[in-house]
């Protein structure tokens, strides 16, 4: 198994392991569309985990200069539970600590056991607005 940077012919397949753990709630934030534009841009991160030549996982996130910040993480549900999931973790904060950053966070949309195990601890709370044009008319 290998950790790599997403390439574009990646996308078919990170959609199906988004679908496939019901993560596809917003093509238009997580689709290919979505997946080349984080490509394309200088804070993030965008790591795939290939595995006998198939893309089996991804990991995204950005570093602000200062902070870092895991947005999405996803393991195909067959490829669960073997180590893949910890790997990603572990290259993306390598990476954001050889930019700078000193404390990563993730935004855990479901069971936080696996983030627990990976020593994330929980103080703070996420808050979304969505569609974003509420905030500007609030
Ligand atoms: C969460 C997820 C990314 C973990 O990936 P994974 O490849 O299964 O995790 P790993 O095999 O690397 O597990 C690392 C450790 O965490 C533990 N772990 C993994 N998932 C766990 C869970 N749901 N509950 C408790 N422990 C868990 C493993 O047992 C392992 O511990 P060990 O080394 O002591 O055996 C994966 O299960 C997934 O994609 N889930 C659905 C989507 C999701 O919830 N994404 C995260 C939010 S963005």
């Amino acid at each position: 198994m290998i950790i790599r940077d997403f390439r574009p012919e990646d996308a078919e397949a990170l959609v199906n392991i988004l679908k496939a753990n019901q993560q596809y709630g917003h093509p238009d934030m997580d689709g290919p569309e979505a997946m080349l534009q984080v490509h394309r841009c200088q804070a993030a991160e965008f790591l795939v985990a290939e595995k006998e030549g198939q893309v089996v996982g991804l990991i995204r996130g950005t570093f602000d200069g200062s902070r870092a910040i895991i947005y999405l993480a996803s393991v195909h549900p067959d490829h669960q539970r073997q180590g893949i999931g910890r790997a990603l973790v572990q290259e993306i904060a390598r990476r954001f600590k050889a930019r700078g950053a000193s404390s990563i966070s993730v935004i855990v949309p479901g069971d936080a056991d696996f983030w627990k195990k990976m020593k994330f601890r929980q103080t703070t709370r996420v808050m979304h607005a969505f569609p974003i044009d509420q905030v500007l008319e609030a």
